[in-house]
Order: structure tokens, then C-alpha cells, then sequence
């Protein structure tokens, strides 16, 4: 009797331990941000974690018995189903191997699809059959997007590279065909037409390569006494005759000198340009565009003003993201990389810098500098 009752208890515990070892399991794999389930032999859904349940929309107990061809339905790069023929699941369970990181995509409950990497493996028991399937796969939205932004972006940068370069090639060939009292008679026009392209296509280099080097954090400042109120009208000066053809009015308040702060001229230069050019390129004739100078509680803060399109609430936190151009200003030429550009500028001199607009009240793009606290040369 005494044996029977210590075989009863040490079966309790053993089904207690083994219950505490399913709820151990159960706990990691709820807890893993990627999405986890697994499938039975005839791919029908026996685990659903969280991550599952937040990329998909589906949760549990939608899911749970159910076929996944009837739940993920993945589909590969071009909208094809899997299912049928190219099954993940499927293909580790037949060949007993792991199959890593596959991009497909997944259903979803808002039915919109969503990218996935895809990892799966077969469950095998200890007679070594396989008795279903284990599937991890991870939102890769992020990176997909980025993906797409950075061709978009480079199909800009050739088609930028491109026209002007085309220009170039088609003055250069004109002038090689004419007859010298021709070419004598035209040349000043055609040198100018080809100089200027050529600075288009220089500065495009010039920002690609700044921004390679703001991206792996090897930008040099080269920090001398500078006068900003000089550097500011130089910046205006610049751009009178650009001002002039467009009819638009360049207006500068700016003192006639100010205290000499420790900057990048060059750089702080640039960040100017930078913001005036699009005060320029995004006014429309007649408007006026502004550049300011004042000192603010040991800052010196410089304003670019415009009484141009404005951007719009939604558009106004990503203006300063590299490769962003808000819709209304798409046709106009540009890659997306000039506030980038600003704001690594101003951030690596310990500044700072923002806009303030809405759609239809132009736009102020404000830089502040320290200058009692310049940044350490580096
Ligand atoms: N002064 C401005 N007025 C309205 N929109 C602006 C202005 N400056 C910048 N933007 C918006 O911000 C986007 C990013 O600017 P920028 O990085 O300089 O790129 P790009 O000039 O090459 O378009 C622009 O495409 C435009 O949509
Ligand atoms: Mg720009």
C-alpha cells in the first residue's frame, strides 16, 4: 500500500515539475519581441506568442488550431503565395533542416501585408520524427523603408548627377564643332552655362560626402575667432543676384559686427547657404526672404525667414531627416540632404537649430550658437 501511495506522489510531483518546465518554456518564448509559433506536422498552429500577436494583429485565440496558410498566408517579393508551393515551414519539416532568415511577407488582421524575416525549424522527437514546426520571424518594416529611401535616393543623386553633366557634354561638343570666328563669338556665353553646372554637380558631391562623413562620425572642425555678422553678410551677398532674377527681396538685419566666437567658418558657412538657397528655391517670385543676427543670453541665434509654401504640422519633425522633401515642394530640384547637413553642422558646434512654420505663413529656420561655451576642437 505503501509502495502505491509513493508511486502516486512521485507521479504528482513528476507531472508538477513537468508542467513547471512547460510554463518556464512557455514563459521565454511569450516573452522573445520576435514573433514565435509553432505548427503541428500538418502545419496547424499549436503556440502563439505576443510578438506574433503584435505584428500581426491576430492573437491567440484566433489562431490557435487553426491552419497558417489561413492565418500569415506568406507571399513572396513579388505579392506570389508560398503556401502552396514554398511553404517555410514545409520545406524545414521535409528536409529536417533550419532555414535562416528568409524575406517574405506576412498577413496581417488590418489586412495590409507586413515585411518578415523568417526563420524556421523543425521539431523532431527523440525517435527523431518530425512531429511539426517552429517559426520565428521579425518585422522588418524599418528596414525596408530605409531600403527604399536609399534607392530612391540614389536614382535622385544619378538623375542629378546626370542633367547637368548632360549639359555639359552637349556646350562642350557644340563648341568642338563650330568654326573658331563662331566659337570666338559665343564662347563667353557657353563657359558660363558650363561653369555653372559644373558647381551644381560639385556642391551635389559635396553634400553626398559630408553626409558620409557625418555618418561615420569623422567630420573635422576646424574652429577659428570668427565674426558672424561678416560671415552672414558674405552669405547675403551671395545670393543678391540669385535674389534679383527671381524678383525676390533679400533682406538682412544684422549688426555691423559682432563678438568674434571659436567656430568652423567654412562649415557655419555652409549651414547658411544651405538655408538660405532653400528660403530661395521654395519662395515664390516677388516674396522676401530674410537673414538675421542677434545675441541671446550667450547664443548668437541666426533666423532665415521666407514668405514662402510653409511645411505642414505633419512634415515639420521630418524636415531635418536626410533624404526627406515634403510633397508640395517635389518638383523642385534637390536630393534632400541640405537640413541634414544643418542641423550636423550646428549640432557639432554644441548648437542647435529648428523651424517654425505652417502651410501658407512661410517658414523661419533659427540656428543657435553658443559663444561664451564654444565646442572643444576636435
Ligand atoms: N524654406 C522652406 N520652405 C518650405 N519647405 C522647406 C523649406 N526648407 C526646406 N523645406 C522642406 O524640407 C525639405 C528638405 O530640405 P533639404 O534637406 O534642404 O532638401 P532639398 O533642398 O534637397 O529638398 C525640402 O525638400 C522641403 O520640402
Ligand atoms: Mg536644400
Amino acid at each position: 500500500m505503501d509502495d502505491i501511495e509513493k508511486l502516486k506522489s512521485d507521479n504528482i510531483s513528476l507531472r508538477r515539475e513537468l508542467e513547471d518546465e512547460r510554463n518556464k518554456l512557455d514563459t521565454v518564448l511569450q516573452s522573445i519581441v520576435d514573433g514565435v509559433y509553432t505548427t503541428d506536422i500538418d502545419r496547424k498552429i499549436t503556440f502563439w506568442n505576443k510578438g506574433a500577436e503584435r505584428i500581426t494583429g491576430f492573437r491567440a485565440d484566433d489562431v490557435l488550431g487553426k491552419y497558417c496558410r489561413d492565418i500569415l498566408r506568406h507571399t513572396g517579393e513579388s505579392g506570389g503565395s508560398l503556401c502552396e508551393t514554398a511553404c517555410p515551414l514545409e520545406k524545414t519539416m521535409s528536409a529536417q533542416s533550419a532555414i535562416m532568415g528568409k524575406d517574405v511577407y506576412s498577413g496581417t488582421v488590418w489586412g495590409r501585408l507586413v515585411p518578415v524575416s523568417v526563420s524556421c525549424s523543425p521539431i523532431i522527437d527523440k525517435e527523431g520524427d518530425t512531429v511539426g514546426a517552429i517559426e520565428v520571424f521579425r518585422d522588418i518594416s524599418g528596414q525596408k523603408q530605409l531600403e527604399r529611401q536609399k534607392e530612391d535616393f540614389y536614382s535622385m543623386l544619378t538623375h542629378d548627377l546626370k542633367s547637368p553633366l548632360q549639359v555639359i557634354m552637349g556646350y562642350a561638343e557644340l563648341m568642338n564643332s563650330m568654326p573658331p570666328a563662331q566659337l570666338s563669338l559665343n564662347s563667353a556665353d557657353f563657359i558660363n552655362i558650363i561653369l555653372l553646372n559644373c558647381s551644381s554637380m560639385h556642391s551635389l558631391i559635396n553634400d553626398f560626402l559630408s553626409i558620409s562623413r557625418l555618418e561615420s562620425g569623422s567630420m573635422h572642425l576646424d574652429l577659428r575667432k570668427s565674426n558672424l555678422a561678416e560671415l552672414a553678410k558674405r552669405v547675403h551677398d551671395n545670393y543678391m543676384p540669385a535674389c534679383l532674377k527671381k524678383d525676390i527681396s533679400l533682406k538682412a538685419s544684422l549688426p555691423d559686427s559682432s563678438r568674434e566666437s571659436l567656430l568652423d567658418e567654412k562649415l557655419i558657412e555652409r549651414a547658411l547657404t544651405n538655408l538660405v538657397s532653400n528660403a530661395i528655391k521654395f519662395t515664390p517670385r516677388h516674396g522676401t526672404v530674410s537673414i538675421s543676427l542677434a545675441e541671446v543670453d550667450g547664443s548668437a541665434v541666426m533666423t532665415v525667414s521666407d514668405t514662402g509654401p510653409g511645411i505642414s504640422p505633419e512634415d515639420i519633425g521630418l524636415v531635418f531627416e536626410k533624404y526627406y522633401r515634403t510633397k508640395p515642394t517635389a518638383g523642385k530640384d534637390g536630393v534632400g540632404l541640405g537640413l541634414a547637413i544643418v542641423k550636423s553642422i550646428v549640432e557639432a558646434h554644441g548648437g542647435s537649430v529648428a523651424v517654425e512654420s505652417a502651410p501658407g505663413k512661410g517658414s523661419d529656420f533659427i540656428i543657435n550658437l553658443p559663444i561664451d561655451n564654444p565646442p572643444e576642437s576636435r
